[in-house]
């Protein structure tokens, strides 16, 4: 080829520009510009070939075009004058190829090396735009390379483009995990490996950046309905894998205690009427949340009765009743008894109970306000006021001195304070039948009491009696510091009853969202702890949803919470990975703020027309290769990229592929499958199933299980024997 610039440039030239708007440029092609494959950069090229990319010189170097359209028109008048006419191309009289540019970006001159080798940088946006007739030239392999390759900190290499002479295609992390990443794509299309590979070849990028050889400080939390992870991840030992059904080595049994579940996540999952059960839910929440220690119940309890008795005798004074000693005396009699049965219930209190009682005595006492009637009963003459508000006074401070005043600040409820579950369960029950319809609570106790005699699940809402620590589940979690335990978490959610999986998700996604928050503020700069967050079949979890439904359901609530981790979890350095076959199913709010996305096939319409709407105007062209993309192939866009690309991710070696192989239909009905041990056909053991689907246990001798206890059962358990009253407790 010519070593002069001006002849290559020559050999490079395509066509002319007959068109310019800002959003499309037609291009004329030239008789002789190639027309399937190109040889004059150097190396053969498709050309002409739709999302490829053409030049047009301009103030700054080159604008970049990417072909949205090639199509050939007829003319009436040939292209060119003279013999050398354009005929023969097509049986058209005047055949004239056209093609339609989108205007990307500019390529500029970067450095000289000095022995005439310049540079290109490429930047997103277009300064000046060509004119009408100005020559369009093919991209050398340098320049092409130059528009993939722009933008800094390109430092993780996930794939090359096939359309720009597989250049690297390198992302920034901060940009791919900073501002959320939405992978979409149908079943099959490869947003599993796509998104276990972004993972793996990102801790494999900063860890060789470290060069000590240690790993890095990284925190990557994948929520995974599917269980299909731990197979991706198990060959890094640093991977902490829970599961409800922890039987296996590697697998921790997942925790998701009852009290870590906040006020709205306990009236999604009972489905809490908003007038009366979710007022009453709440107060029950906020009253054993504020109590601290053991025993929290009957300390409740005694509130309780005791702030009875201070409405009473509240009422008697405002109303002025108290003057009537007739009808009072025997009232605050009552309340002396009941104080006395309390004194000797609560050994804790027996002293504050008995001083209230000799306040009572001595107001019972006073000269005058007792008297002897003929049939030998007691009568009482009116009290005073200041007696009255003496007792009260005196009441009133044991109350407050109940669970230190019970600081019952409106959030408290929120708060991820330990209790004890079937306390919790008793006190709602005994608050919802002093109320005065309580037959209004009984579906609400019936979810309480359903949820805490689940059997299966009692590990992981923490009713089997082990006690899970705040900052131990943190550590399990999001990892300890410089996450020497390991990088990756994984939740496998697949066993999780459909009934829960919503809130278990939420409570998980919220408390790290929560504790991101907290370090922040607590930190001396009030930094963030880069972490990222990846919720597989997004679309179950973060589902568009009825704003005007007034019960609001565990997935709503689900689906609320990653909105707002969408919205705020940056601040926080929180990064959202979404992995959906049905965009059009996801929450909008989350979509529009993901800035990233990461697109495998697509074929459904609706799909596409909403990912269609994600993308400018002028960008749309590339997406209509949607609907034919081979799996591993993706178009990345948005903040990580620099402009729209045509990916094709690197290959996940076999054993780092998270766990989903398309069914071998035809291997299995010919008898053809060769798995590890050899065996060639599958065998079916339903018995064995069924048993291990009803929970009992897999021996011959014992093949059932006692039935499910109940929450009479299990209350006595957890409570009895460190709660002398046991009995006084009704269930
Ligand atoms: N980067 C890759 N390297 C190697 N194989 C890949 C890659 N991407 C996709 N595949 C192949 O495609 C198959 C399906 O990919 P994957 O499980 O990621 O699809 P998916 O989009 O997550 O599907 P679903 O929506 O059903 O979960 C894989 O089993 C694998 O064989
Ligand atoms: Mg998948």
């Amino acid at each position: 080829m010519s070593t002069s610039p001006l002849a290559l440039l020559d050999s490079l030239r395509i066509g002319s520009v007959d068109f310019v708007s800002p959003s499309e440029i037609k291009v004329l092609l030239d008789v002789e510009a190639p027309a399937a494959i190109s040889l004059n950069t150097g190396t053969p090229r498709p050309f002409p070939r739709v999302n490829g990319y053409v030049l047009v010189p301009s103030d700054e170097g080159f604008l970049v075009g990417q072909v949205e359209w090639i199509t050939v028109e007829r003319s009436p008048y040939p292209k060119r004058k003279g013999t050398q006419q354009d005929f023969g191309l097509i049986d058209l009289p005047f055949p004239l190829r056209k093609l339609s540019l989108t205007p990307l970006g500019t390529l500029s001159f970067g450095n000289d090396d000095g022995k005439g080798h310049v540079s290109f940088n490429f930047r997103r946006g277009v300064g000046s735009f060509p004119s009408v007739g100005d020559v369009v030239f093919l991209p050398t392999p340098e320049q092409l390379r130059s528009i993939v390759e722009s933008g800094e900190n390109r430092r993780v290499w996930i794939g090359n483009s096939p359309l720009a002479e597989n250049a690297e295609v390198k992302v920034d992390p901060n940009r791919l995990f900073g501002r959320h990443l939405a992978v979409l794509g149908n079943t099959g299309s490869g947003k599993s490996c796509s998104v276990a590979g972004l993972i793996r070849w990102s801790l494999d990028a900063a860890k060789a950046e470290r060069g000590t050889g240690a790993d890095p400080n990284a925190r990557f939390l994948i929520l995974d309905p599917n269980g299909e992870y731990s197979r991706a991840f198990s060959s890094d030992k640093k991977a902490r894998i829970f599961s409800v059904d922890a039987e296996e080595e590697n697998v921790a049994p997942l925790k998701v205690p009852l009290w870590f579940w906040n006020s709205d996540e306990w009236c999604a999952f009972t489905q809490a009427s908003p007038g009366v059960q979710r007022p009453l839910l709440r107060k029950c929440l906020r009253e054993i949340k504020s109590i601290e220690g053991a025993n929290q119940e009957s300390q409740l309890r005694l509130r309780q009765g005791c702030s009875a008795m201070l409405t009473t005798i509240e009422a008697a004074i405002s109303t002025g009743r108290g003057y009537e000693g007739w009808k009072f005396g025997p009232t605050l009699q009552l309340i002396k008894e009941d104080l006395e049965e309390f004194g000797s219930q609560f050994g804790d209190f027996s002293d504050r109970l008995h001083s209230c009682v000799q306040t009572i005595d001595s107001v019972l006492g006073a000269d005058g306000q007792t008297y002897q009637r003929n049939n030998g009963t007691t009568g009482y003459n009116n009290f005073s006021i200041k007696s009255l508000n003496e007792i009260r006074g005196e009441i009133d401070e044991l109350v407050s001195e109940l669970g230190n005043g019970i600081q019952i600040s409106q959030n408290k409820e929120d708060l991820p304070i330990q209790f004890g579950s079937f306390e919790f369960g008793a006190y709602l029950e005994r608050s919802a039948r002093t109320e005065g319809n309580p037959q209004f609570f009984d579906s609400l106790i019936m979810r309480v009491r359903g949820l805490l005699a689940e059997a299966r699940m009692s590990s992981t809402y923490g009713t089997d009696g082990e006690e899970t620590g705040l900052d131990e589940w943190l550590t399990e979690i999001l990892g300890n510091s410089d996450a020497s335990n390991g990088t990756v978490t994984i939740v496998d959610l697949s066993l999780v009853p459909a009934e829960v999986i919503h809130i278990i998700t939420a409570v998980i996604a919220r408390m790290t969202f929560e504790a991101l928050q907290r370090y922040r503020k607590l930190h001396p700069q009030h930094k963030t702890l880069p972490t990222v967050l990846v919720m597989e079949e997004a679309h179950t979890f973060i589902k568009r949803y009825n704003e005007v439904s007034e019960n609001e359901s565990a997935s709503s609530a689900c689906c609320r919470l990653f909105e707002r981790i969408a919205r705020e979890g940056r601040k926080f350095g929180l990064g959202l990975v979404l992995s959906s076959q049905r965009p059009s199913e996801l929450s909008p709010t989350v979509l529009s703020q993901c800035n990233t996305f990461l697109l495998h096939r697509i074929s459904n319409d609706r799909d596409q027309e909403l990912v269609q709407k994600l993308v400018p105007d002028n960008l749309r062209g590339l997406l209509r290769d949607l609907p034919s993309l081979p799996s591993q192939k993706a178009i990345l866009m948005g903040w990580a990229s620099e402009l729209p690309i045509l990916v094709k991710i690197r290959n996940l070696p076999d054993e780092q592929r998270p766990q989903s192989d398309d069914p071998d239909f035809w291997e299995v009905w010919t008898g053809k499958v060769d798995d590890e041990e050899g065996e060639s056909e599958r065998t079916v053991d339903w018995s064995e199933i069924s048993r291990e689907w009803q929970g009992r246990v897999n021996s011959e001798n014992s093949t059932e299980q006692a039935a499910e206890p109940t929450i009479e059962d299990i209350a006595e358990k957890d409570t009895g024997e460190d709660r002398p009253d046991e009995d006084a407790i009704p269930f």
